[in-house]
């Protein structure tokens, strides 16, 4: 079976074709702006305008044509709402021409879901990018978020502080270049609470400490990186703990950090369970994981009708 995915919860528009076993096309654009940050109704003009290109793109690239699609998935959420619809939209659109049917998917289980292309079997997810960041697992059948932030997202924690420091967007790169260069923890409020994060307490002392002039940029990153990560961890150990699973994989745009792989990988060492990150364009936002996900959803024999926007189904 061959599944047609279209992720748009945010301001990337990604096109996934797959099968069960692989990816055959995985194709995006991602709307960036000088200073960082998304506009809801940008973002959705983005989408409408590029969705045919790379709706071409991906068909061209897995060398198949609609008529070989045997469903259309969507990401339904979370995300910004006129995104959201456009995605909606033009996947109900492409249905209603094609005939096919269609599965709406939640964008974080998504991320999760994708690595069990790879063998992973049922894991506990750290889901860490701009907008989101959980701890999430299959338990008794369905989804449960065991953890998040309470505020804002690492990844744009991240980006704010990179901000403040004038070093551009994406941050989270260039913060991690130069925490590699930190030679002095600074302390920054650590902040778990229950198995819930805050990262805004981190953001605003982290640059309350920059603006005296006081500390070297360098010790800030590396403290700000040690301190977030060291909260990120901890709450997937719990989760782990929790559920006794034996999987831990680490998804989103912040996987591609290596400072926060190493620090899962020595808590999943320690524990004696399994540790794993999918490739780069699979872990940020991407329609193969939306596809992927799809198909599973339509082969455990979950439909949806075409007026349908609120997921109701258990996920199996
Ligand atoms: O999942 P993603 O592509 O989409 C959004 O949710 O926006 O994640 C993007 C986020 C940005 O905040 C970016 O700074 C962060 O991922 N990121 C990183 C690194 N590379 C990208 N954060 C920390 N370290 C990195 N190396």
């Amino acid at each position: 079976m061959i599944a047609l995915g279209i992720e748009g919860t945010a301001h990337t528009l990604g096109i996934g074709i797959v099968t069960e076993k692989e990816v055959l096309a995985n194709v995006f654009d991602t709307l960036t702006t000088e200073k960082g940050g998304i506009h809801p109704k940008e973002a959705a003009e983005h989408h409408a305008r590029l969705l045919k290109p790379l709706l071409m793109k991906a068909l061209k690239t897995a060398g198949i044509t609609m008529e070989d699609v045997d469903v259309i998935a969507f990401s339904q959420g979370p995300g910004l709402g006129p995104a959201l619809r456009v995605v909606a939209t033009a996947a109900r659109a492409l249905a209603i021409k094609y005939n096919k049917p269609i599965v709406g998917v939640n964008h974080c289980i998504a991320h999760v879901e994708i690595t069990k292309m790879f063998g992973v079997k049922d894991p506990v997810g750290l889901y860490v990018s701009g907008g989101n960041t959980q701890v999430l697992a299959l338990e008794g059948g369905r989804y449960r978020v065991f953890g998040e932030t309470l505020d804002i997202g690492i990844g744009n924690a991240i980006d704010t502080f990179a901000r403040e420091l004038g070093i551009g967007f994406p941050g989270g790169p260039k913060i991690e270049k130069l925490a590699l260069k930190g030679r002095r923890y600074v302390e920054l409020p650590y902040a778990v609470k229950g198995m819930d994060l805050s990262f805004s307490g981190i953001l605003t002392e982290a640059v309350r400490k920059y603006r005296t002039g006081k500390y070297r940029v360098e010790d800030l990153a590396y403290s700000f990186q040690e301190t977030a990560f060291a909260a990120l961890v901890e709450v997937t150990e719990r989760a782990v703990a929790h559920t006794g699973k034996d999987e831990v994989v680490l998804v989103g745009g912040v996987a591609a950090n290596n400072r926060l792989r190493e620090m899962l990988k020595i808590m999943a060492q320690d524990r004696g369970v399994k540790f794993f990150v999918p490739p780069y364009d699979l872990c940020r936002d991407n329609g193969a994981m939306i596809a992927y996900t799809g198909l599973r959803m339509f082969k455990a024999g979950i439909r949806f009708s075409l007026g349908e926007t609120v997921v109701k189904q258990k996920f199996r």
